[in-house]
C-alpha cells in the first residue's frame, strides 16, 4: 500500500480577534448566549486589507518555508472555500505565485459551502495514487453573516495540508452523505452573505451525519467510543456537543436493553427536539467527550467557524494538544450545506521510507496555542466595521485601497495593497 495521506499541516488565522462576552454585550442579548449557549469563546476578525487570496497565500508561503519544501516538488495546488471575489479566476491561480518556476501544477478552486477543502482533499489522495509528487490542499474562509442570530458564528481561518505516500496520517475508510436541501446558500450576487434557515441547517447537519455514521460504522465495525479521537465541523461547538451525543442514541439502537431503552421507536425527526432525550445523551456522552473532541474543539472555540478550513482547524488543534500514537485511528466529520458530508477515518503510523514529516513535526511547526495566544483583542464592534467595509466593497467599485493598517497583521502576512482600475487584485507580505 501506498499509506496516502497527511504529511503535513500549516494553520493561519489573523492576529485579532473580539471575545464573545463582548460581543453579548455589544449585541445587547442576555450574557451567556453565545459563550454558554453556542460554546463559543472568541471570534477571529480581519479588515480590508486581507481577502480569500491573501490568507491563502499567506498560509502556503508558511507551509513552504517551515517544511521546507522545493516548489519543484509540489504537482497539485487545490484550494477549498466558499468565499469567492471572482467567478471565473480561482483563487488557486493566484496561488501560482508562489511557484515560479513549476507550472506542471495541478487542481483548481472547488465550491461548496464548508465541504469544498474536504472534496480537494479527496481529489488530492486520489490523485497522488498515480503521481509520485507532493500535494497541497488549502482550505480557507472568511465566514461572514448579515446582523441576526447567526453573527456570533463569523470567523477566520486557513489550513495548507501536504498530501502524499507514506504519511503519518493516512486516508482509511470513509462513507458520504449527498442531498438537496437548501440550508445555507449564497445567491446574492452582491452580497458575501448566506441565506441561512439556522434550525434546518441543525436538522440537515444531524441527519448528514447518522447517515454517515450508519454506514461509516458499519464498514469500520466502530462504536462511538472506538476512534481515539473525533474531530467534527465546528460552526459553533454547542453543535459538536450535541452531534457526538447523537451517535450515542444511533449505537443504542443497536443494542438490547439500553438505558436510553425509551426512546427506541421514536420517529427520528421528533428525537431530535425531545429536551430529556437530549439531556439524557449529554449524560452518556460527557466523558467520552472530554476525553476524544475537547483537544479538537479548542481552537475553533477561539476563532469561529472557518467553514472549508474548521475539520482541518480542528486537526491542527488536536495535533497541537496531544502527542498522537502510532495505531490510534481518528474520525472526520466534514458537512457543508447544500448539502454534501463525509465521514472518514485518519490512521496514526509511522512512516518506513521518509523521516521528514511525521506527526511529532506537525506539532513542532504548528504551535497554535503559542499563536493563539499571541492573538490582539480587539473590541467588539469591530466585527460590525470589517463587515461593513467588507459589504461596501462589493459596490463600491474600482480602483479601491484598502485603509485598515498594516501593523495589525502577524509578520509574514500577505495583505491587499489595492484593486487597479481593471478589478486586478495586488498583494505584497509584511
Ligand atoms: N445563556 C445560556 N444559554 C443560552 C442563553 C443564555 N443567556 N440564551 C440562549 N441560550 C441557548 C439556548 O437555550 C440554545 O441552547 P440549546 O441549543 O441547547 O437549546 C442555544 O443558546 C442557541 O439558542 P437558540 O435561540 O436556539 O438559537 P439562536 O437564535 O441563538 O441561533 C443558530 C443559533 C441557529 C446556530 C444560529 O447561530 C445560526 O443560524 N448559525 C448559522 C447556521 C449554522 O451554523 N448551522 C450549522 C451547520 S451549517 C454551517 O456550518 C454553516
Amino acid at each position: 500500500p501506498l499509506h496516502i495521506g497527511i504529511l503535513g499541516l500549516e494553520v493561519y488565522t489573523p492576529r485579532t480577534y473580539i471575545q464573545q462576552t463582548e460581543l453579548e454585550q455589544h449585541l445587547q442579548v442576555p450574557a451567556g448566549k453565545f459563550t454558554i449557549g453556542l460554546g463559543q469563546e472568541g471570534l477571529a476578525v480581519t479588515g480590508d486589507v486581507e481577502d480569500i487570496n491573501s490568507i491563502c497565500l499567506t498560509v502556503v508561503h508558511q507551509l513552504l518555508e517551515k517544511y521546507n519544501l522545493d516548489p519543484q516538488s509540489i504537482g497539485r495546488v487545490e484550494v477549498g472555500t466558499e468565499t469567492l471575489i471572482d467567478k471565473s479566476k480561482s483563487t488557486k491561480t493566484v496561488l501560482m505565485e508562489l511557484f515560479p518556476d513549476n507550472s506542471d501544477i495541478e487542481g483548481a478552486t472547488i465550491v461548496n459551502a464548508c465541504y469544498g477543502g474536504t472534496a480537494a482533499f479527496l481529489n488530492a489522495c486520489a490523485w497522488c495514487s498515480l503521481d509520485e509528487r507532493l500535494a497541497i490542499v488549502v482550505a480557507a474562509d472568511i465566514a461572514t453573516y448579515a446582523a441576526g442570530p447567526a453573527r456570533p458564528t463569523c470567523g477566520v481561518g486557513a489550513v495548507a495540508v501536504l498530501v502524499g505516500r507514506d504519511a503519518p496520517l493516512v486516508l482509511g475508510e470513509r462513507a458520504t452523505h449527498a442531498s438537496h436541501v437548501w440550508d445555507f446558500y449564497k445567491p446574492n450576487p452582491v452580497s458575501e452573505y448566506p441565506v441561512v434557515e439556522g434550525a434546518l441547517s441543525q436538522l440537515c447537519y444531524y441527519q448528514a451525519l447518522e447517515d454517515c455514521y450508519a454506514r461509516w460504522s458499519q464498514k469500520t465495525n466502530t462504536t462511538a467510543t472506538t476512534p481515539d479521537y473525533w474531530v467534527f465541523h465546528a460552526p459553533y461547538n454547542k453543535l459538536v456537543q450535541k452531534s457526538y451525543a447523537r451517535l450515542f442514541y444511533i449505537d443504542s439502537l443497536k443494542q438490547d436493553n439500553t438505558p436510553l431503552e425509551k426512546w427506541r421507536d421514536m420517529d427520528r425527526i421528533q428525537s431530535y427536539h425531545d429536551k430529556e432525550l437530549e439531556a439524557a445523551l449529554k449524560q452518556h456522552s460527557a466523558s467520552a467527550y472530554q476525553q476524544k473532541l475537547t483537544d479538537a474543539n479548542h481552537a475553533s472555540q477561539q476563532v469561529g467557524n472557518t467553514y472549508t478550513a474548521s475539520v482541518f482547524l480542528g486537526l491542527c488543534s488536536l495535533i497541537s494538544r496531544r502527542s498522537l500514537v502510532p495505531e490510534q485511528q481518528i474520525a472526520v466529520f466534514s458537512y457543508g450545506s447544500g448539502a454534501l458530508a463525509t465521514l472518514y477515518s485518519l490512521h496514526v503510523r509511522t512512516p518506513t521510507q521518509q523521516t521528514e514529516f511525521t506527526t511529532e513535526r506537525m506539532q513542532q511547526v504548528l504551535q497554535l496555542e503559542t499563536r493563539l495566544s499571541m492573538r490582539e483583542q480587539v473590541a467588539a464592534r469591530e466585527l460590525d466595521l470589517a463587515l461593513d467595509t467588507r459589504a461596501k466593497m462589493h459596490t463600491s467599485g474600482v480602483p479601491y485601497t484598502p485603509f485598515y493598517p498594516h501593523d495589525r497583521l502577524f509578520p509574514g502576512t500577505y495583505y491587499l495593497t489595492h484593486i487597479d482600475a481593471q478589478w486586478r487584485r495586488h498583494y505584497a507580505r509584511t
